[in-house]
């Protein structure tokens, strides 16, 4: 049998390897010049104004739910279909989550469901503090939609682009700070970049950037002139609000300086194997496809999902898996884990269950050759008709 192919993983190549060895040698592993220097990079490449890398995209929700002072009297809304953790930073706060229905065939938040929410809510006065609207997929959600809602009802956006670094909308970079008040990235060897783990925050508001900034380092500041008692000598700092530890150390902010140099390699290969599995997938029956990139709306192409559309996910998932071919489903809706759904709040959203039950990621990464594309491609028409 042919090795395993994963759905997705990391390119680390001799000039990776390098940058981290220069920062062992050097005087700083933790958090140090390199993840400002990393931190600069991501804000240049996207037109963000300020970035603040962390250790995990999990952190960086957190502390942007943080930062927008999302506590326990407040509503949360959370794409429906994503990973745990874009809802559970609202949790973290004690903050109470409802979960908005997604399009069916792209797993995108639905805005026409969000304007629904948002209007019944204003009549009850429960609005939402935030909104986390996901870029599934390295797909931008409808950001400027997003926007002018957030303007009428007065929430914060949070949008997870933890698989759309490089993704973009109406010909602008997610993260550029246009549509959303923050913006978190992954860089999980699975993700565009990696830095193992890794994530980062970025925002065109200063004061957020400064909170998100202080509240990852235990809410400490050492800063002479935002000192509450500026008489001590150097030495003195001050815990000025509860915080983490949610620094990024320089050993893998090194890696990611490094694996922004080639950042449009990775998405240039990522969008033409989208598109070569495009040609060899089109007309497969049973089989819906993703939306092509149009000119200003490009996908990072971090999953390449596909629609089985016979009710034979599961059948087509293990044969696949049977043949080495690493598919995996992106994602059970939220709501369905059991310390959501054992609450007894939640109940089954039409869009959100009938995506999940059509899903399939298959095999989609830089280092994905034409052969396995075309093996991948073969596997997954035969398995879907069911020969
Ligand atoms: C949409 C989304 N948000 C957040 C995260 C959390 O990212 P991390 O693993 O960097 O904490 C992930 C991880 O896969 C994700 O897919």
């Amino acid at each position: 049998m042919s090795a395993f192919i994963p759905y997705s993983t990391q390119s680390i190549d001799a000039s990776d390897y390098d940058a981290v060895l220069e920062t062992l040698m050097s005087p700083y592993l933790t958090c140090g010049p390199k993840a400002g220097e990393f931190e600069d990079a991501v804000c240049s490449f996207t037109g963000a104004l300020n970035a603040v890398a962390a250790n995990s995209c999990t952190s960086a929700l957190h502390l942007a739910m943080l930062a927008l002072g999302v506590g326990p009297s407040d509503i949360v809304y959370v794409s429906a279909i994503s990973f745990a953790a874009s809802a559970n930073c609202a949790r973290m706060c004690g903050a109470q989550v409802e979960f908005v229905d997604v399009d069916p065939k792209s797993g995108l938040m639905d805005m026409d469901c969000l304007e629904q929410m948002l209007d019944e809510a204003q009549g009850e006065g429960r609005l939402p503090k935030a909104v986390v609207a996901v870029d599934l997929s390295g797909r931008c959600v409808d950001l400027k939609r997003l926007r002018e809602l957030s303007m009428r009802y007065g929430f914060k956006v949070v949008e997870d682009a933890a698989h759309a670094l490089g993704a973009t909308f109406n010909g602008r970079i997610a993260g550029c700070g246009d549509y959303s008040d923050i913006t978190v990235l992954s860089f999980h060897p699975v993700k565009i970049i990696t830095t193992a783990e890794g994530g980062m925050a970025l925002t065109n508001d200063a004061a957020l950037a400064q909170k998100m900034r202080d509240l990852r380092s235990h809410g400490i500041v050492h800063e002479k002139e935002r000192l509450k008692d500026q008489t001590r000598p150097a030495y003195y700092y001050e815990m000025q609000d509860l915080g983490w530890n949610y620094r990024m150390c320089d050993l893998l902010a090194s890696l990611g300086i490094s694996q922004m140099r080639r950042v449009n390699v990775f998405l240039e290969l990522r969008r033409r194997k989208a598109a070569m599995y495009r040609d060899l997938l089109s007309g497969a029956c049973g089989i819906g496809l993703p939306e092509p990139d149009t000119e200003g709306y490009e996908s990072s192409w971090h999953l390449y999902q596909v629609r089985i559309e016979n009710g034979r996910r599961d059948e087509v998932y293990k044969e696949l898996r049977s043949k080495n071919i690493g598919v995996q489903v992106h994602y059970l809706p939220i709501y369905r884990h059991p310390y959501y759904w054992d609450t007894g709040r939640y109940a089954p959203l039409p869009g959100a269950e009938e995506f999940f039950s059509k899903t399939l990621s298959i095999p989609l990464h830089p280092t994905l050759s034409h052969l396995q594309q075309q093996l991948c491609a073969a596997a997954l028409m035969s398995a879907a008709e069911g020969r």
